[in-house]
C-alpha cells in the first residue's frame, strides 16, 4: 500500500469510459473517484474564458497564479469542480473546452501546478483516481493500476451518445477525428504523455456495454485488494 490509503490509478485515452467506470467502481467499493481531467478541464475552460490563444503556452502558464482551483466531493461521492468559488463541474464538459484541457495538460507548468493536489488526495483517502499519467507520474506507488482502452471508433460512438444525451449538437465524424487528434497529442506531448506503465494491467473494452466493463474491472480490482489484504473485502 501507498501509506495508510488504498490507491488505484485509471489512465487511458478519452472517451474509454474511464470516469464513468471509475465513478461506479467507487461508490461500490466506498473509495473516492478522482476525475484529473476534470481538473485539467478547468484550467483549460479559465484560459479559454481569457481569450488566450492555445498557440500561447507561456500567457496560459501565467494565468496559474490566479487561479484558484478546489475539488468537492457530495455525499454520494460526486465531484464538484471551483473555479475561483464558481461551481464549474458543468460548464467544463462542453465539447469546445475538451480541446482546451488538451492544449493546457501538455504545458510542464499546469501539470506541476496541478501534482500537489492530486497525491494529497491519495495521501488522505481511498481512491480511484483517473487520467493519463496517474499510474506512471502522479501515483508511481499506487496500490493496482489499469490502462484502459477501447478502439477509436467505439470511443467516438460513445462520446457522441453522451453529448446527443446532454442535448449539445455532434457530429459522429467529426468526434472521431477529435479523438484521434486528443490521442495523437496526449500520448506525443513531451511531459507525461499518456502510456501504459509496465506494471499496469490492460482492459480492453471495445465492443463491451458499460455493465460487463464494470464487471470486468471490478473483479479484477476484488482478486487484487483481496491478495494484498490477505482475505475476502467485506
Ligand atoms: O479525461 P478528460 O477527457 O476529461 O481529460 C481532459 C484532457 O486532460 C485530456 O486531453 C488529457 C488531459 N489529462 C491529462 O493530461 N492528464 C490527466 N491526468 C488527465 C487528463
Amino acid at each position: 500500500m501507498s501509506g495508510q490509503h488504498f490507491s488505484i490509478a485509471i489512465d487511458g485515452p478519452s472517451g474509454a469510459g474511464k470516469s464513468t467506470l471509475s465513478e461506479q467502481l467507487a461508490r461500490e467499493l466506498g473509495f473516492l473517484h478522482v476525475d484529473t481531467g476534470a481538473i485539467y478541464r478547468t484550467v483549460g475552460l479559465a484560459a479559454s474564458r481569457r481569450g488566450i490563444s492555445k498557440e500561447d503556452p507561456q500567457a496560459i502558464a501565467g494565468l496559474l497564479p490566479e487561479l484558484e482551483i478546489s475539488l468537492q466531493f457530495g455525499e454520494d461521492g460526486t465531484q464538484r469542480m471551483l473555479l475561483n468559488g464558481e461551481d464549474v463541474t458543468q460548464a467544463i464538459r462542453m465539447h469546445e473546452i475538451s480541446a482546451w484541457a488538451s492544449v493546457v495538460s501538455a504545458i510542464p507548468a499546469v501539470r506541476e501546478f496541478l501534482l500537489d493536489m492530486q497525491r494529497r488526495l491519495a495521501r488522505e483517502h481511498n481512491v480511484i483516481m483517473d487520467g493519463r499519467d496517474i499510474g506512471t507520474v502522479v501515483l508511481p506507488q499506487a496500490d493496482l493500476k489499469i490502462y484502459l482502452t477501447a478502439d477509436p471508433e467505439d470511443r467516438a460512438r460513445r462520446r457522441y451518445l453522451e453529448l446527443v444525451a446532454r442535448g449539445q449538437q455532434a457530429e459522429q465524424a467529426q468526434i472521431l477525428q477529435d479523438v484521434l487528434e486528443r490521442d495523437r497529442r496526449d500520448m506525443e506531448r513531451t511531459v507525461a504523455p499518456l502510456r501504459r506503465a509496465e506494471d499496469a494491467v490492460l482492459a480492453d473494452t471495445t465492443g463491451k456495454s458499460q455493465e460487463e466493463s464494470f464487471q470486468l474491472l471490478l473483479s479484477l480490482i476484488r482478486s487484487h485488494l483481496e491478495r494484498k489484504q490477505g482475505g475476502p473485502l467485506s
